[in-house]
C-alpha cells in the first residue's frame, strides 16, 4: 500500500513537472541552477585562432594526437573544440550535419576518437540564422542541435552572435541553456557575445564562460591595420580586467582564446600574455598548431606552476592592484592564503619593479615562501617586499604561499 501511495505521489509530480514545464517562462529558465560545470577555468584547445575556416578533421584528429604526445593533456588542456566552418546542411528532418568533404567520418566518430585519447570534444554554433562563416545557425533549430550534440558526444559548446538581429542575448543564451540541459548531458557552454550586451550583469546561471571583447589580434599592442574590431592582448586585458568581481566557480570572464605560438608576438610578450590570463583566471584554450610547436610555445603552454594559478581552486580573478606608467602590479588570491604575484613591464625599456606588503594585501608580519613561477626557482623567503628588474613587455611572475 505505502509502495502504491509514492508510485502515485511520484505520478502526480510528475504531471505537475510536465505542466509546469509548458508553462515555464524565459524569467523562469533563467533563474534555473547553473550546471555544477567548469568549477576551474575551462582548458583545451580550439581550432580558430591557427585555422579558421580551413578546419578538417584530419587537422583535429592530429591535434588531438599532439595534446597527448605533447604533454598538454596531463598538463590539464581537456577540450578540443571544432570552431566556426565544420557545419555541412541540415538533413531533411532538419538535423544539422557536418561537412562530408572536410569531416568524412562524421562529427561522431570524430568525438569518439577525441574521447578515446582521455580528452573532451567541443562544438561551435551561433544564436542567430547563420554563425559569422554564414554555416547554418541554430535560431528556431535550439533543441534539435542540443540532441544533436548530445548524441554525437559533444561536451562542450561555443554559441557565437553573428546575424541575431534583434535577439535579445540574455533570452537567447537562457534559451540554448535549457536546450543542452535538457539532454540530460554535461556541456559546457562557453558564451560569445562579445561583451556587447554585458553578460558578466546576467549570464552566472546561463553559461560557464562569457567572452568579455570582441576578437583577439596576434600582437602585443599594434592595433590591425583594417579591422578595428580586432584587439590587441594590451587592449582585452585592459577590458577584462575591471570585470574581476564576476568571475567565480562554473561563470568565467573569457578574454578570447589564446594567441601564444601564432608568430605575432616575441617570446615575452607571449609570456605576458599567459601570465596575465592566469592572474585573470580566464580559460586556457590554446590557439596554436599543436603539433607543429617549437620548444619557446611548449615552455609557455605547459608551464604547469602558472597553470596552477589559472586553476587555483578558490577561482578569483586577480587584478591590477597598482599602476606607474608602464609598471604595473597585480594580485590573485589563492586558497591556503597563498598569492600569485605579478609584476609586469608593459613599456620598451628594462625597469625595475618593487612589490610591498601593501600591495600584496598582507600584515607587516607576513612570512611566506617565494618561487619564482617563470625561473622554476625558490628564492629567499617573502620579509616584506620583493624588486626585481622586468624586461621590455616582459613579467616576473611569483607564487607567494605561507
Ligand atoms: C567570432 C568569434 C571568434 C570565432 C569567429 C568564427 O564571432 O568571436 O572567436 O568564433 O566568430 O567565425
Amino acid at each position: 500500500m505505502r509502495r502504491l501511495v509514492r508510485v502515485f505521489a511520484a505520478s502526480v509530480a510528475l504531471v505537475g513537472l510536465c505542466s509546469s514545464a509548458y508553462a515555464e517562462t524565459t524569467q523562469e529558465i533563467v533563474n534555473k541552477a547553473p550546471n555544477g560545470l567548469a568549477l576551474t577555468p575551462p582548458m583545451g584547445w580550439n581550432s580558430w585562432n591557427k585555422f579558421a575556416c580551413d578546419i578538417t578533421e584530419e587537422t583535429v584528429r592530429k591535434t588531438a594526437d599532439a595534446m597527448v604526445i605533447s604533454g598538454m593533456r596531463d598538463a590539464g588542456y581537456q577540450y578540443v573544440v571544432i570552431d566556426d566552418c565544420w557545419h555541412g546542411k541540415r538533413d531533411a528532418n532538419g538535423f544539422i550535419q557536418a561537412d562530408p568533404v572536410k569531416f568524412p567520418s562524421g562529427i561522431k566518430a570524430l568525438a569518439d576518437y577525441i574521447h578515446s585519447k582521455g580528452l573532451k570534444f567541443g562544438i561551435y554554433s551561433d544564436a542567430g540564422r547563420m554563425t559569422c562563416g554564414k554555416r547554418p545557425g541554430s535560431q528556431g533549430h535550439e533543441y534539435q542541435d542540443a540532441i544533436q550534440y548530445a548524441r554525437w558526444g559533444v561536451d562542450y559548446l561555443k554559441y557565437d552572435w553573428c546575424f541575431t538581429g534583434d535577439r535579445n542575448a540574455k533570452e537567447a543564451y537562457a534559451l540554448m541553456a535549457d536546450a543542452l540541459r535538457s539532454t540530460g548531458r554535461d556541456i559546457v557552454l562557453s558564451i560569445c557575445e562579445w561583451g556587447t550586451a554585458k553578460p558578466w550583469e546576467w549570464a552566472k546561471n546561463i553559461g560557464n564562460l562569457w567572452r568579455t571583447t570582441g576578437d583577439i589580434w596576434d600582437s602585443f599592442d599594434k592595433k590591425h591595420k583594417e579591422h578595428d574590431w580586432a584587439l590587441t592582448v594590451m587592449a582585452i586585458v585592459d577590458i577584462n580586467e575591471p570585470l574581476w568581481q564576476h568571475a567565480g566557480p562554473g561563470h568565467w570572464n573569457d578574454p578570447d582564446m589564446l594567441e601564444v605560438g601564432n608568430g605575432g608576438m616575441t617570446t615575452a610578450e607571449y609570456r605576458s600574455h599567459f601570465s596575465l590570463w592566469a592572474m585573470m583566471a580566464a580559460p586556457l584554450m590554446a590557439g596554436n598548431d599543436i603539433a607543429n610547436m617549437d620548444e619557446a610555445t611548449r615552455s609557455i603552454l605547459l608551464n604547469k606552476e602558472v597553470i596552477a594559478i589559472d586553476q587555483d581552486g578558490l577561482g578569483v580573478q586577480g587584478r591590477r592592484v597598482a599602476k606607474d606608467g608602464d609598471r604595473e602590479i597585480w594580485v590573485k588570491p589563492l586558497s591556503g592564503g597563498g598569492k600569485a604575484l605579478l609584476l609586469f613591464n608593459r613599456g620598451d625599456r628594462a625597469v625595475p619593479i618593487r612589490a610591498t606588503n601593501e600591495q600584496l594585501g598582507v600584515p607587516a608580519n607576513f612570512k611566506a615562501k617565494v618561487k619564482d613561477l617563470w625561473a622554476h626557482k625558490n628564492l629567499n623567503r617573502w620579509s616584506g617586499a620583493i624588486e626585481a628588474v622586468v624586461q621590455p613587455h616582459d613579467v616576473q611572475m611569483y607564487r607567494i604561499q605561507p
